[in-house]
């Protein structure tokens, strides 16, 4: 089955208001009617009516990097599924391994290792997927292996336990709207790209998994790589069958760069309109 394939990118904690409206302003001219590809734009939470307003009227969509599953609220410093819609998201970003603190400490340089200070883990990550959906938000949830745990070959063991995680308790219709980035901790802002077969290895596994949920609705869902994703690697990327497109960090944050990452998205899949044909 043909997918349609996705290209978000994760600005992270760059942009400023200005800055960020600069870059979707130039992303909406190179890519505002692009109907191949789902580009999706995730700025930091202050930027995101400006970056909304900015791409209002094309078919780029904007996302939030996170948010708090409650609704409102005694939550200092949290932001809810509805105020991040009202900004103009349709999309969330969920269980991005800097924001997971998966052993429970909270060692800032430790980010590299998987062990952010931000404290998500498989619960929090089900628990935000859960409020998501029931906010009609998209929710963008990733998953992926330390080095220590690729090198101990515990991959498909890890990746697998926290999207079966994540996805606990959800129908096979909310399932279904849920979108899986794997990214590979050791890959994620290093340069150094996940081998494609090998990460295409790793995404067929989890569409296994999804598939063991929902049988062959799984073959229409989306599945995206991360990890150093660049303008010299996509073409390779996109290459592999299993992998519909990108969650991408640096190469996001110049608007060339990314567009050159769509339109590589574009032509893999040339001729398909998402339509499924
Ligand atoms: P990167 O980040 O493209 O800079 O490696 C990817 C991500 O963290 O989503």
């Amino acid at each position: 089955m043909k997918r349609k394939p996705m290209m978000a990118g994760n600005w992270k904690m760059n942009k400023t208001i200005s800055e960020a409206k600069e870059l979707a302003l130039a992303l909406k001219a190179s890519a505002g009617a692009e109907t191949k590809v789902d580009v999706v734009l995730c700025p930091p939470f202050l930027a995101i009516p400006t970056v909304a307003g900015a791409v209002a009227g094309s078919n780029i969509k904007v996302a939030a990097q996170d948010f708090f599953w409650k609704e409102k609220g005694a939550y200092t410093g949290e932001i809810s599924a509805q105020m991040i819609k009202d900004g103009g998201c349709a999309s969330v970003v969920i269980g991005h391994s800097e924001r997971r603190g998966r052993f429970g400490k909270v060692e800032d340089d430790l980010v590299g290792e998987g062990l952010g200070p931000f404290g998500d883990n498989n619960t929090t990550v089900n628990t935000k997927t859960k409020a998501a959906l029931d906010a009609g938000l998209l929710p963008i949830v990733c998953c992926g292996e330390t080095l220590a745990e690729r090198k101990t070959g515990k991959t498909d063991l890890v990746v697998k336990s926290q999207v079966l995680a994540a996805l606990a308790g959800l129908s096979g219709e909310e399932i279904a709207k849920v979108v899986i980035a794997y990214e590979p901790v050791w890959a994620i802002g290093t340069g150094e790209v996940c081998d494609s077969a090998e990460a295409n290895r790793v995404l067929g596994m989890i569409r296994g998994a999804l598939a063991e949920l929902v049988g062959d609705t799984a073959q229409a869902m989306q599945i995206l790589y991360g990890g150093s994703v660049a303008p010299d690697n996509i073409e390779e990327l996109m290459a592999q069958p299993e992998i519909d497109g990108g969650l991408v960090g640096g190469a996001s944050l110049v608007a060339e760069k990314f567009q050159a990452l769509i339109d590589a998205a574009a032509k893999a899949r040339g001729g398909c309109c998402g339509c499924g044909g």
